[in-house]
This record gives structure tokens, sequence and C-alpha cells, in this order.
């Protein structure tokens, strides 16, 4: 299973050890010794693709800079391992990561939080590179992990690198949303992409007692892992954590483009004045995007610097995900705690985030712990605050 390494890449993964227990804390030693088995470089393309400090993204090819590639491949780092889905990037339009291998700590985080022991059954959504199945099966043995990666050129690398690395790995090109019933069920279904919701197929699929874990996800921001127990009917229950940023499944991102989606030249929006900061809700604060994205299942944002118009340094932009409705933020730069408003629509979008800030401010500010979520067997979900009793937010139908 494990390869012969130099002593190049002896040290490096040490290197990538001591860096995972800084974050972390101390390892599970089966962890620890799937991570120093299983060899991170080996599952990672000949080129990867690193910020360009201009928005974008460049490659850094293992061919012509071996050295910078192998120091990225065992930093404690997120790397970039595909941009635009594979395709050229449209003409004027950023490059945007649509493949990666997640950050080791974090990889490992959420493998101690799932959990799994030797033979139970795996079903992982997202393989990416393939090094998160690769630990799973290092640690589960052959034949216990099940991997669904929606790009088929993807599924097709890593299943030659874990054929070779970590065999009895099944990997299955598809929508992770629908799981992979030949294989149900399982003890544990964990997403490496971040899932707005956990579908019926999934639970269906999830043994009784068993877990489900995925980084969360909603048009307002992408946060927080939740972790659902299923019970004996096929309902599920769980908490949120915070940490985890990851990238959203295919099929959920939000394509919007404000000017041919959302904003159209007859518009003729509302305009009033806010004492709220749009960066209040959408800026740095994570436990406040967190709970919006919660309370406001189908808003999303953007903001925009220096927009060219008289008086504005920044604007956010909002709109609902069908892009029906719009409300922009107009932010001065002068310190002044008055923006402009302009809201247009059935709904007054403005209006609706203050409500859910003034909820978030009145309840104390709570963090993504002290939220919790309960899907039922048919994919109906309900968010609630300390306990299953206290629902917060509007229930939202299956994914
Ligand atoms: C952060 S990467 C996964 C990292 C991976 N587990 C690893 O060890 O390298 C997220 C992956 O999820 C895949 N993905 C996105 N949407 C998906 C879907 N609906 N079903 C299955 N895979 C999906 C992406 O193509 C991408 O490869």
């Amino acid at each position: 299973m494990s390869q012969a390494v130099s002593p190049r890449e002896l040290a490096a993964v040490r290197g990538l050890l001591t860096a995972i227990e800084a974050d972390n804390g101390a390892l599970p030693e089966r962890w620890a010794s799937a991570v120093a088995s299983v060899p991170r470089h080996r599952f990672l393309p000949r080129v990867i693709w690193q910020r360009d400090g201009a928005g974008g993204y460049a490659p850094l090819d293992a061919d012509t800079e071996s050295e910078a590639w192998l120091a990225t491949a065992y930093a404690n780092t997120s790397i970039v391992t595909q941009v635009n889905d594979g395709q050229p990037a449209d003409d004027g339009v950023a490059a945007f990561p649509s493949s990666s291998a997640s950050a080791p700590s974090i990889v490992v985080l959420m493998l101690s939080m799932l959990d799994p022991q030797p033979g139970q059954q795996v079903l992982e959504i997202g393989t990416g590179t393939g090094w998160n199945a690769g630990l799973l099966a290092h640690v589960l043995g052959a034949g216990n992990v099940t991997s669904v990666e929606v790009d088929p050129v993807l599924a097709e690398q890593a299943a030659a690198v874990l054929a070779e690395l970590t065999p009895g790995v099944t990997v299955v090109c598809g929508d992770g949303m629908l799981g992979h019933p030949n294989r149900a069920p399982y003890d544990h279904i964990m997403a490496t992409c971040s899932l707005n919701g956990v579908s019926a197929a999934l639970l269906a699929q999830t043994k009784a007692q068993g877990t489900i874990l995925t980084p969360w996800s909603r048009p307002w921001c992408d946060y927080g892992l939740l972790h659902l127990t299923v019970d004996d009917h096929g309902d599920a229950q769980g908490r949120f954590h915070p940490y985890a940023v990851f990238m959203r499944a295919r099929g959920q991102r939000v394509g919007l483009r404000l000017f041919r989606d959302v904003v159209h030249d007859d518009h003729v929006p509302a305009e009033s004045t806010t004492n709220l900061s749009p960066w209040a809700v959408a800026g740095d604060d994570y436990d406040a995007q967190f709970a919006l994205g919660l309370l406001l299942p189908d808003l999303w944002n953007v903001r925009h610097d220096n927009p060219d118009l008289d008086s504005v340094e920044r604007r956010l932009w909002v709109a609902t995900a069908d892009g029906s409705s719009w409300a922009a933020i107009d932010d001065d730069g002068k310190q002044n705690e008055e923006f402009t408003v302009w809201q247009h629509g059935p709904r007054r979008l403005w209006d609706e985030v203050t409500a859910a800030w003034a909820w978030f401010e009145a309840h104390g500010r709570p963090s993504p712990g002290r939220f919790g979520m309960t899907v039922t067997a048919d994919g109906t979900h309900r968010a609630w605050l300390d306990a299953p009793e206290n629902t917060v937010a509007p229930t939202t139908g299956a994914t």
C-alpha cells in the first residue's frame, strides 16, 4: 500500500504532521499513520493553481518548479487543482476554483469528527484528488470506501491513483446528491464540497445511527459543518460546528450575473436609508453571515468596490437566488453610519436582512455551534437554536 518515499518527501510529510498538530492538537494515531502513509503529492496533478495577486489564478508546474510544487503539496493549505470546471475561462470572467485538495488540518479534523471504524462503509461526496478517500481506505481497509465525483476527468485521475496506492476504493462519476445506492447502506457519509442541504437520497442510504458530515453553504455564505445522526425512522438531526469554507457542490452554485440576471435598465428602485452597515451582515463576521444564511435561505450577496457612482465607495448587492428581487446598499466611505438603500422587486430584501440582523442581536449573536438542523426522511429541513423545539428559520424543502 504505502510507497517508498525519498528523504525529501519524508521530511515534507513530517513537517505536514507537525503543522496539522499545531492547528488541531495531537492527532489520533490512525489518522497520523494515514497521513504518513498516503503521500499527498502523489494525488496532485502536475499543474496546480495559486492565487496570482490580481484576483485570478496562475499555474505552478511540477516539471518546471519541482521544489515549489513539492513544498506546496506538503503545506497545510488547500491547493486548487482545477479551475473553471476544467474549461477555458470565458473572456473577461475571472477564473474560479472548481476542485482542490482541501487543507490537511480540516481534512483530518473532519475525519476525526466522522470517526469511522475499521470495516465500516463510508461514502464520500467530492473525490477531487482522491487523497481523502485514500486516507479513509488506509484506516477502513479495502472495499469499504465509495467516493462520488461529478467531474469525469477528476474521477478518472483519482481512481487511477487510488488503485495504485490504496486499492479497493470504488470511485463513481456522478452527482453526489444522489449518493450511490448500489453500495448502500453506509455507516457514514461525508461531503467534501459544501451542500445547502442533505437530500432524501443520502438519508435513505445511511444506516440507522449512522452519520452524515458536510460543509454547509447557503447563497449568503459558505461556512460551517453540519453533523447529523440518522434515526430508526430515517430522519436525521444534529448540530453545526464552526470552521470550514468549502467550494459549493456543482448544481448548488448561485450563478447570478448582476446586470444579466438581476438588475435591468427599466427597474426603478425605491430609495431609503439604513443605519445597519452592510459590512455587519456581509463582512468578516462569519457568525453573523452564517446566521443570516440560515434565516434567509434564498438570499445571495456580492460586494462591489469602486462601482463608479458619485459618492459611493463600496456597494453591497443583495438578490434572491432567482434574481426576482434585489437591493443595493451604498457606503460612501465616510464612516457616517448612514447608508443609502435601493430596493426593487416584490420583496424588500434589505428590510428582510434588517429583521434577521435584529433577531441575531436579540439572541446574543449566536455562533454556528448553537444552531442545529432536523432533516426528515423526505428531505425537509428545519433549523433550530440551542434545542430542536426552537425553530428559527423557515422550513426548506429537499435540495
Ligand atoms: C474540495 S474538492 C474535494 C477534495 C477531495 N476530497 C480531496 O481529497 O482532494 C470538492 C470536489 O467536489 C466535487 N463536486 C462538486 N459537486 C459535486 C457533486 N454534486 N457530486 C460529486 N462531486 C462534486 C468537485 O468537482 C471537487 O472535485
